[in-house]
């Protein structure tokens, strides 16, 4: 029989990069085997994002590539999935735009992608408009050993007045601690050294199960789980970080100090315009305490400018808030208007330019505070996960600390999958150096 190849293009975030491994397994139980290379593919998966309009320019861009592949090889099957797809009317319009694409499904559709290849059925678009539910035991494979993804709660109730995701990822379900135990026991029986939790509110874990379950004691009951591996979780709400979070993460070794926090804006008053639901006094302050009872913590987050209405002095109180925090680092946008949001209709936009510039600054202040910072990790010794070989350099890897920042070190032994001590010896940007300690 011939082989057949699938090829998968990934957009957007962790939930995506892991979604993507479940549309692999699907993949992998019809026959097909993953390829780099997208001319050799039978199916052809974007798995797409739509958080900004650039992320949706992009993958249009992409789709329009395809054209002449498909025109010389009929019978590949073009899918699209994820965010954007589930977006109200996006099907048709892209099926209007590129005729040639064969499977069109929303975020609540992609275990129906078996059946459309199995049956090789003909061209559809297939998106359910639904609150979601949760499809356990989907297959699954793997890409990223020693690390793995695990959902622990899916979608997100809070509409951030800027954000698509509640309107594509539907309401928030929890998984069974259960099942979740069960799925971080079988990962760490199969070797996998680090285990990322999932969610767009990791916080509001267990609060739709109505059952006691909490994020702290699903933390809690993991870290419990014996063998050599350690627990992240990304992403954390402030508005609901709970003293027993923070405490559940002081007390557990296997729990990385390590907190993705965004926070979006520096002034109270963007953030009830973006409906945060905190302060930028409250967020101060839960970053005080986390700093006092973690004292090894980092701290990582996302940062927003330019959204509607934001003033000099509002973009200020950003950047004081960010010289306070000391993020270990964080990750900055523009502000993009999203079809569907409460801010797509707001009318005190700000122009371009003033965002350019905004971005600018920001960018250089928190470079600015990722250096200064790196002297307090020289010297020290510590313990890194290997996750990868940096290519760019002679017998070299690198791995992240417990805290969250990536280090290079070299080594001639293979110690990829293996935890080793590292003591730092050089930080000059957001990538620091040093040397395994035996
Ligand atoms: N425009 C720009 N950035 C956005 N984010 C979410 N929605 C938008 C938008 N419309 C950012 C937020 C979020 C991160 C994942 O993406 O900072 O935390
Ligand atoms: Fe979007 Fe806000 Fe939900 Fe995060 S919490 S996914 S920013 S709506």
């Amino acid at each position: 029989m011939m082989e057949k190849y699938y090829f998968i293009m990934t957009y957007g975030c962790q939930m995506n990069i892991h979604e993507s491994e479940k549309i692999a397994g699907i993949l992998e139980n019809l026959g097909y085997k993953a390829t780099d290379c997208v001319e050799n593919a039978d199916v052809i998966a974007f798995n797409t994002c739509c958080i900004r309009e650039t992320a949706e320019q992009k993958i249009m861009g992409h789709i329009g590539s395809l054209e002449k592949l498909k025109k010389n090889k009929p019978h590949v099957k073009i899918v699209l999935c994820g965010c954007m797809t589930q977006q109200e009317g996006k099907g048709e319009e892209i099926k209007s735009k590129y005729p040639y694409v064969d499977y069109i499904l929303g975020t609540h559709n992609i275990d129906q992608l078996h059946d459309l290849l199995e049956k090789q059925s003909k061209s559809k678009i297939l998106v359910e408009q639904t609150d979601g539910y949760i499809t356990e035991n989907m297959p699954v494979t793997r890409t990223s050993m020693p690390n793995a993804w695990v959902n622990i709660i899916y979608g997100c109730n809070n509409f951030c007045t800027y954000c698509i995701v509640p309107y594509v990822r539907g309401r928030e379900r929890s998984r069974s601690m259960q099942s979740i135990k069960a799925e971080v026991e079988s990962l760490v029986a199969e070797g996998y050294k680090e285990i990322t939790l999932l969610g767009q509110n990791v916080n509001s874990y267990g609060n739709d199960l109505k059952d006691g379950s909490s994020f702290a004691k699903l933390l809690n009951e993991l870290a419990q789980i014996p063998g050599d591996f350690r627990l992240r979780f990304m992403t954390s709400h402030p508005k609901d970080f709970t003293d027993d979070v923070i405490e559940a993460i002081a007390s557990n070794d296997k729990i990385c100090k390590h907190i993705h926090l965004p926070v979006q804006a520096g002034s109270t008053n963007m953030l009830k315009a973006m409906n945060r639901k905190y302060t930028r006094e409250s967020y101060l302050e839960l970053v005080d305490k986390i700093k006092t009872k973690i004292p090894s913590v980092g701290i990582t987050t996302d940062i927003m400018v330019g959204f509607n209405g934001e003033t000099d002095e509002d973009f200020e109180e950003t950047l004081s808030l960010v010289e306070k925090c000391k993020f270990s680092s964080a990750f900055c946008f523009v502000y993009s208007k999203r079809k569907g949001t409460v801010g797509y209709n707001m009318t005190n936009i700000v122009p371009q330019e003033v965002k350019k510039e905004r971005i600018k600054r920001l960018i250089a202040l928190q470079n600015k505070i990722t250096r200064q910072g790196n002297s307090k990790y020289l010297g020290n010794v510590f313990e890194i996960l290997v996750e990868d070989v940096n290519s760019k350099f002679e017998n070299t890897y690198c791995g992240r600390t417990d805290c969250g920042r990536l280090v290079n070190f070299k080594s001639d032994k293979n110690i990829l999958n293996q935890f080793v001590k590292v003591k730092v010896t050089k930080g000059t940007s957001a990538t620091l150096w040093g040397e395994i300690q035996e």
